[in-house]
C-alpha cells in the first residue's frame, strides 16, 4: 500500500516519522495540499483530512480537486470542529506570534452538517453524509463534524 501525507508544517512531518519510522510505502510532502492535488497524478483510493487542510482551504477549490484524483468509488472524508451558530462561510482568525511579529491570518472554511451535504453534492461527490459526531465522555461537549464522499460521474479529468 502507497500512502502519502501531505502538510505545510515540517513539524508535523517530523510528529508522522516519529511515529511510523521505516513504513515501507509511506511518503511525505511539505506542501498546500491544493497545490498538491492539482500537480499530482496519483490516483487515490481514500484521502482524508483530520482537523486539516480541508478545513482551511476554500472547499469551492479543494473539493474538486481532490475529486479528480480518486479513484471511483474512492472516498474523500474529513473532520474539524463543528461551526460556531450564526458563524458560517469563510472565517478569519488572527493568531498571535510574538510581539514584534504582525499575528498570522488563518481562514477556516465552516459550515452546517446539510450546508456540507449540499457542497459535496454540487462538487460532483456521491453518498454524502455529514454529521456532528458526540465528544466522548468527560468535561469537553464540544463534538467533531464528520463530512464524508464518494467519487461521483462528474469531476473527472479529462471529461466534460
Ligand atoms: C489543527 S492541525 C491538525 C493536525 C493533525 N491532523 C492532528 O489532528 O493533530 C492543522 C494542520 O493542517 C495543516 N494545514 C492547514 N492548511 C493546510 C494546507 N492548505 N495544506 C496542507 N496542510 C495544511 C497545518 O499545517 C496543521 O498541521
Amino acid at each position: 500500500m502507497r500512502a502519502v501525507g501531505v502538510d505545510l508544517s515540517v513539524k508535523q512531518l517530523d510528529k508522522a516519522r516519529e511515529r511510523w519510522p521505516g513504513v515501507d510505502g509511506m511518503e511525505l510532502h511539505e506542501a498546500d495540499a491544493l497545490a498538491y492535488f492539482e500537480d499530482t497524478v496519483a490516483v487515490f483510493d481514500a484521502v482524508y483530512s483530520v482537523f486539516g487542510a480541508a478545513w482551511f482551504t476554500d472547499p469551492g477549490l479543494l473539493l474538486p480537486a481532490v475529486h479528480a484524483n480518486l479513484k471511483p468509488g474512492g472516498v474523500f472524508a474529513f473532520s474539524q470542529r463543528p461551526p460556531v451558530e450564526g458563524c458560517y462561510g469563510c472565517q478569519a482568525s488572527y493568531i498571535p506570534r510574538g510581539p514584534d511579529e504582525d499575528p498570522a491570518v488563518v481562514k477556516r472554511w465552516d459550515y452546517e452538517p446539510a450546508v456540507w451535504e449540499a457542497i459535496l453534492k454540487e462538487q460532483g461527490y456521491a453518498d454524502v453524509s455529514a454529521s456532528v459526531i458526540d465528544a466522548p465522555p468527560g468535561s469537553r461537549r464540544t463534538g467533531t463534524l464528520f463530512v464524508r464522499g464518494v467519487r461521483g460521474i462528474r469531476g473527472v479529468r479529462g471529461s466534460s
